[in-house]
C-alpha cells in the first residue's frame, strides 16, 4: 500500500515524499519537523481521530487524507470534523487515490467515489423519512377536514380506497402513485376555508353559498403548495369537481384536458356522497347511485373511467373497501 501511494504522489507535479512513520504516534513529532503540505493517514477508530485533531491543532496548513477500510458514516462525519481534508477507501483504485491528492492540495474536500455511494444512500433514506412525514402531516390535514366537515363520516377514508383501486384498475402503473393517493386523501383540504354556516347547511345552498362553496378547489391548491407534493395530488385538488362536459369548476375544463386524477377521482367520489346521507337527503342504494353515475358518463364523468368503476363495484370493490377500513378503524 506504501509503495502504492508513493507511486501516486509521484505522478503529482512536483510532489516528494518528506517522511514515513511507523504507527499514529509518532505522526505529530514527524509533521513538525517535516512540515509536509499533505498528509496521509489511516483513519481506523477512536485513535486515529485524536491523533487527526492532534496535527490539524497543530500543523493547521498541512491538509490531511485518511484512508479507512470500510468507515460508518458516523467515523467519517467525525473525521471531516476533526480536520481531514479527503477520506478514501484503501480499495479505492489508484486514480480516485490520484484524485485525492489532487483536490487536497488544491484546497479542495475530497470524498472518492466507493465513499460517497453509502453517504448519498443515508441521505436518500433521511428524505425517505421526510416522505413519511410529509403522509403524516397529510393524515393530519385530512383529519381536519373531516372533524370540521363531520357530515361526511369516513368519506375521505373510503374515497380514498375507492379512488386508489379505481386508478389502479384504469392503470397498473398507478398503483404506486403516492402524489395522486395524496391527492384523493387531500381532495377537499379546501373546505378547511369554507364557513361552517355553508358547510354543515341543513337544506340546499343558494346560489352565492355555492358560489362560496366553490372556491375550495383552489383554497385547497394554496394550501398543500407548501408541502411540495408532486403533480397528480394539485391536480386532483384542483380539479375534482371538473366535468367531462366542461361544465364544471374551478377551470371549466373538459374531456381529456382534465387530468387523468381528477377523472377518476371525481367518479369515486359522487358515487359516494350518493350513497351516503347528507345533511339534506337521504343516501341513494348502491343500484341507484350506479345507475346515476352510468347516465352521468359522457356529461359529468369520463365514460371509459365509469363504466371500470361499474365493473369494479359488481366485483365487490365496495365489500374489499368496507373490510379495509374495518382494518384500521
Ligand atoms: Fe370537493
Amino acid at each position: 500500500m506504501r509503495d502504492c501511494l508513493k507511486l501516486i504522489v509521484g505522478g503529482l507535479d512536483g510532489a516528494k515524499v518528506v517522511g514515513e512513520v511507523a504507527g499514529p504516534l509518532d505522526l505529530v513529532p514527524e509533521a513538525f519537523r517535516t512540515r509536509p503540505q499533505i498528509i496521509l493517514m489511516d483513519l481506523a477508530g477512536p485513535a486515529s481521530l485524536q491523533v487527526l485533531r492532534d496535527v490539524s491543532a497543530t500543523l493547521p496548513e498541512a491538509r490531511v487524507i485518511c484512508l479507512a477500510d470500510a468507515p460508518s458514516d458516523q467515523l467519517v462525519q467525525a473525521a471531516v470534523a476533526a480536520g481531514a481534508n479527503g477520506i478514501a477507501l484503501k480499495s479505492d483504485s489508484p486514480d480516485q487515490l490520484f484524485n485525492a491528492f489532487e483536490g487536497a492540495r488544491d484546497g479542495r474536500r475530497t470524498l472518492t467515489a466507493g465513499l460517497a455511494a453509502p453517504i448519498l444512500q443515508h441521505y436518500l433514506e433521511i428524505l425517505n423519512r421526510k416522505r413519511v412525514t410529509d403522509a403524516a402531516i397529510i393524515e393530519t390535514l385530512a383529519a381536519a377536514v373531516d372533524a370540521k366537515d363531520a357530515s361526511t363520516g369516513r368519506h375521505i377514508q373510503r374515497v380514498g380506497h375507492l379512488a386508489a383501486s379505481l386508478a389502479t384498475y384504469i392503470d397498473p402503473a398507478l398503483e404506486n402513485n403516492d402524489d395522486m393517493r395524496y391527492g384523493f386523501v387531500l381532495h377537499d383540504v379546501g373546505k378547511i376555508g369554507i364557513p361552517e354556516a355553508i358547510l354543515l347547511k341543513e337544506s340546499p345552498l343558494d346560489e352565492e353559498e355555492w358560489a362560496i362553496m366553490r372556491t375550495h378547489p383552489l383554497i385547497g391548491v394554496n394550501i398543500i403548495a407548501p408541502l411540495g407534493l408532486g403533480d397528480e395530488a394539485g391536480q386532483v385538488v384542483r380539479h375534482h369537481h371538473e366535468r367531462w362536459d366542461g361544465g364544471g369548476y374551478p377551470d371549466r375544463l373538459d374531456r381529456y384536458d382534465i387530468p387523468l386524477a381528477a377523472r377518476i377521482f371525481t367518479v369515486a367520489d359522487t358515487f359516494d356522497a350518493m350513497t351516503n346521507d347528507r345533511p339534506y337527503r337521504q343516501g341513494l342504494s348502491i343500484d341507484e347511485a350506479l345507475r346515476e353515475i352510468g347516465l352521468k358518463a359522457k356529461s359529468q364523468f369520463d365514460p371509459g373511467i365509469t363504466e371500470g368503476f361499474i365493473d369494479l363495484v359488481s366485483d365487490g370493490m365496495l365489500e374489499a373497501t368496507a373490510a379495509a377500513l374495518e382494518a384500521t378503524a
